[in-house]
């Protein structure tokens, strides 16, 4: 029964992938929901389908059967075109890598959804800077990614994934790359910014330190979400 405050509800997801060889049956009746505000851990074996289900909840991929719902709106059965501008506006994804463009400085790299999405210049410019004071970066503002370290390149990736306030973040092994002290400062950061912002966060991780701080642990096992 879906809540109002349910930010994001996925109902019996399968995925199926089709290889050469075999069909693998990875997603197997997959429920959940996520409530505004929330910051959840998803935990489980590699190999298991936590970025599997993660694709799928943000629209990057489509379940074989199954449906899933953010903020009460389906994403089955719609276009490319229509699930991508969905995906810019209100789904924020932070990788293991963080997938910053090269060419262009952290500023615009978190400016760069919020112009793709319509935004004016100006107020994608005093948003950009915002954000970069958030995550404690704006003195880098003009850096390209390759010169920043890793956990700075991270934090701006978060920084962009906020950056059309989305009604959830979808973040993936975030600090799977970083060293351990750089990812705890990573951590601290989505904590900070989930009581501060109220974002909501979905988190697949290996770190069970950070799993285990989150509000509610998810974990995976055989297809399927156990809480
Ligand atoms: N496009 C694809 N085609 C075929 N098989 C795939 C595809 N994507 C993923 N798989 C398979 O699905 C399974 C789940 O992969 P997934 O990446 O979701 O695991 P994971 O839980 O995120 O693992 P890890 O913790 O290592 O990141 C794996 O066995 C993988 O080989
Ligand atoms: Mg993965």
């Amino acid at each position: 029964m879906e809540d109002k405050r349910d930010i994001l509800s996925a109902f019996d997801i399968h995925r199926v992938f089709t290889t050469p060889e075999t069909l693998l049956p990875v997603l197997k009746g997959v429920t959940l929901e996520v409530k505004r505000g929330e910051i959840i851990s998803v935990t489980g074996p590699s190999g298991v389908g936590k970025s599997t289900l993660l694709h799928i909840l943000g629209g990057l991929d489509q379940p074989t059967r199954g449906e899933v719902r953010i903020a009460g709106c389906s994403l089955s059965g719609q276009s490319e075109k229509s699930l991508a501008q969905f995906r810019n506006k209100r789904v924020g994804f932070v990788f293991q890598f963080h997938y910053l463009l090269g060419d262009f400085s952290a500023l615009e790299n978190v400016m760069i959804p919020m112009l793709v999405a319509g935004r004016r210049k100006d107020d994608a410019l005093v948003q950009g800077e915002l954000l970069l004071e958030q995550v404690g970066l704006r003195d880098r503002r003009g850096h390209l990614p390759r010169q920043l370290s890793g956990g700075e390149q991270q934090r701006v990736a978060v920084a962009r994934a906020l950056a059309n306030q989305p009604e959830i973040v979808l973040a993936d092994e975030p600090s799977g790359n970083l060293d351990t002290e750089t990812g705890r400062k990573l951590h601290d950061l989505l904590f900070r910014l989930n009581s501060a912002n109220g974002t909501t966060f979905l988190i697949a991780t290996h770190n069970k330190e950070l799993a285990e701080c989150c509000q509610r642990q998810l974990k995976m096992v055989d297809g399927k979400v156990l809480e």
